[in-house]
C-alpha cells in the first residue's frame, strides 16, 4: 500500500506521553544490540538474519507467527551465568520462562541446572535426560502425585513452600524410604520489581513462609525434627524483571540473619542459601540491565559481608534466573495483515499472532520494541499500535512504538526479547494454534517445539 494511503501519523508530545516513547528513533532501521539476540543483524539489503538465515527465508520455511530462538546467544548465556558464579555457587535455569527438551540439552551441556514448578517440566526435564539430582522442584501447591515422583527419581532438592508441604514431603519421602533435601521458601518482606523494591509488607502472598512474627523459624523448628527431609537451606524469591540490586540485598540479609537464628537455637549452620531469579532484561532501548558477573559479584558480596558479620561461614549460594538467560534470546516473527490508520491517533497495525503467543502486555502491561524486518525503509517514522487476531481489544502485542510509514501488508515484522513468558504462557484463545519455536544456529534451523495443528485441538476434544 502507498504511504499517502498511510499517513505517518502523529508525532507530537502529547500523543506520545501516554506511551513508552518520548521521540521517534532517529534511524528505524537500527536494530538495538540491548534487545536483539546476539547474531540478529540486518544485511546489505536490508533483510534481517538471524543466525546467519534471513527471516524472509525463515518465514517461508517455518510460517508466521513463529519464535525463533537464537541458541548460540541462549548457551552464551548460560555460560556467562555459569562462568559469572563460578564453581562456588550453583545456576538454576527458571523452566517456566520456557522449557522443551532442546532447552534441557542446551542446559545440561552448558553446566546448568534446572528448576521446575510442575509436574509437566518436571517430564519434559527427565525426558531430555537432566540429571535429576540437577533438578530442584517448586511449587506452592504440589500435588502428592508430583511429590512423590519427585523425590522417587531423584531430584536434588525440593523447596518447601508452606507448613503442610513440610510434612507432606517428609511423609512421602519415608514411605519411598528416603530422606529428601529440601529448602525452606521464606518470604522476607521484600517485593521488588523492575526499579523499584518495597522493603515491607508483602507477605500477602501465597508463596513461601514469612520470617516476620517468626513463622520461618517455626518451619525450620519442624523441618529439623523429620526423619524423611534433610533441611540444606532457604530459598527467597522476591520479585521479576528486577534492575535494582537494593531488594536482593534486603533479602539476603535477612535470610542471613534467619540462617544465624537458627545456628544459635540449634547449633546447625544451614549450608546453602537460594536468592531466587527475577533479574530483569532490556525489552526496549530504555531498559538497562545488570550483566551476570555484576549481579554474582553484588550478590556474593552481600552474603559473605552478612555472614561474616553474623559470625557465620559463608553458604553455597544459588540463584534461579529465568528471563535474563532466555529472555533476549528470541524473537517473535510476524506478518502484517491489516492496517488501519486513526488520522490524529495512531496506526494500528494487525499481525497474525497476538495474546495467545504473548500475553504480556495485556497481562502485565508489558512493553516491547517492533521492527520491520523483511526489507529496510527510509519512510518517516508512524506511530504504531501492533495488534493481534484475537476477538478482543486488548489483544496489544506493542502498545506504543514507530515503523516506518510505508508498512504495508506481507511485511514481516519481528518483536524482540520474546523468549520468556511468551511461548510457555502462549494459549489456544480462539482456538488459536501456539506457534512452534525454532532454533536457529550457525545458518541452520530446526523445529524445537512444533506448530500445533488443527488435528491437535481436535485431539483434545473428545465429546
Ligand atoms: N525462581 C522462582 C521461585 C520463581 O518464582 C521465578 C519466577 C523464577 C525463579 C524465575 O524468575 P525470572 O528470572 O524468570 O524472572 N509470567 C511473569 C513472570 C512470573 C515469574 C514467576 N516466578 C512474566 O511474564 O513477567
Amino acid at each position: 500500500m502507498s504511504r499517502s494511503a498511510h499517513p505517518a501519523g502523529p508525532r507530537h508530545a502529547d500523543v506520545l506521553t501516554e506511551g513508552h516513547y518520548t521521540a521517534p528513533p532517529t534511524d528505524l532501521n537500527a536494530l538495538d544490540a540491548k534487545v536483539w539476540s546476539r547474531t540478529v543483524t540486518r544485511g546489505p539489503e536490508g533483510v534481517v538474519s538471524m543466525g546467519g538465515i534471513e527471516v524472509t527465508r525463515l518465514a517461508e520455511e517455518f510460517g508466521t507467527p513463529a519464535y525463533f530462538v537464537d541458541e548460540a546467544d541462549f548457551r552464551a548465556r548460560c555460560r556467562a551465568w555459569r562462568d559469572a558464579f563460578g564453581t562456588g555457587a550453583d545456576v538454576f535455569y527458571a523452566g517456566k520462562a520456557f522449557l522443551s527438551r532442546a532447552v534441557v540439552r542446551w542446559l545440561h551441556e552448558e553446566g546448568l541446572n534446572l528448576d521446575v514448578c510442575s509436574g509437566g517440566e518436571l517430564a519434559t526435564a527427565l525426558a531430555a535426560g537432566m540429571p535429576a539430582e540437577r533438578i530442584a522442584f517448586h511449587g506452592n501447591n504440589k500435588t502428592e502425585d508430583e511429590i512423590h515422583r519427585a523425590i522417587e527419581v531423584g531430584v536434588g532438592r525440593v523447596v518447601l513452600d508452606s507448613f503442610q508441604e513440610i510434612v507432606r514431603v517428609s511423609h512421602i519421602a519415608e514411605r519411598l524410604g528416603k530422606r529428601q533435601r529440601v529448602q525452606i521458601r521464606v518470604t522476607v518482606g521484600v517485593e521488588a520489581h523492575t526499579h523499584e523494591f518495597i522493603a515491607t509488607a508483602h507477605e500477602d502472598q501465597k508463596f513461601g513462609i514469612a520470617l516476620a512474627g517468626g513463622e520461618a523459624a517455626e518451619a525450620v523448628r519442624r523441618a529439623l525434627k523429620l526423619d524423611g527431609i534433610e533441611l540444606i537451606g532457604i530459598h527467597s524469591h522476591i520479585g521479576s524483571q528486577i534492575f535494582d540490586m537494593a531488594g536482593f540485598e534486603v533479602s539476603a540479609r535477612r535470610v542471613v540473619q534467619l540462617l544465624a537464628e537458627v545456628r544459635d537455637e540449634h547449633g546447625v549452620e544451614l549450608p546453602e542459601i537460594d536468592l531466587g531469579g527475577g533479574l530483569g532484561i532490556a525489552y526496549t532501548s530504555d531498559d538497562d540491565p545488570c550483566e551476570p558477573h555484576e549481579i554474582a559479584k553484588a550478590l556474593s558480596e552481600i552474603v559473605t559481608r552478612e555472614c561474616a558479620a553474623a559470625g557465620l561461614r559463608t553458604p553455597r549460594i544459588s540463584v534461579e534466573p529465568g528471563r535474563a538467560i532466555v529472555g533476549p534470546t528470541a524473537f517473535t516473527l510476524y506478518e502484517v495483515g491489516t492496517i488501519k490508520p486513526l488520522e490524529g491517533l495512531r496506526t494500528y497495525v494487525s499481525v497474525d499472532g497476538g495474546m495467545s503467543d504473548n500475553i504480556r502486555t495485556a497481562l502485565y502491561d508489558a512493553e516491547y520494541s517492533v521492527a520491520l524486518v523483511s526489507r529496510s525503509s527510509d519512510a518517516e517514522p508512524m506511530l504504531v499500535r501492533v495488534v493481534g487476531k484475537h476477538c478482543e481489544s486488548g489483544d496489544i502485542v506493542v502498545r506504543d512504538a514507530f515503523l516506518p510509514a510505508d508498512l504495508a501488508p506481507g511485511d514481516l515484522v519481528a518483536v524482540p526479547a520474546t523468549g520468556a513468558y511468551c511461548r510457555s504462557m502462549a494459549s489456544n484463545y480462539n482456538h488459536a494454534l501456539r506457534p512452534p519455536v525454532v532454533a536457529v544456529d550457525s545458518g541452520a534451523a530446526r523445529v524445537i517445539v512444533r506448530r500445533e495443528t488443527e488435528e491437535d485441538l481436535l485431539r483434545l476434544d473428545v465429546g
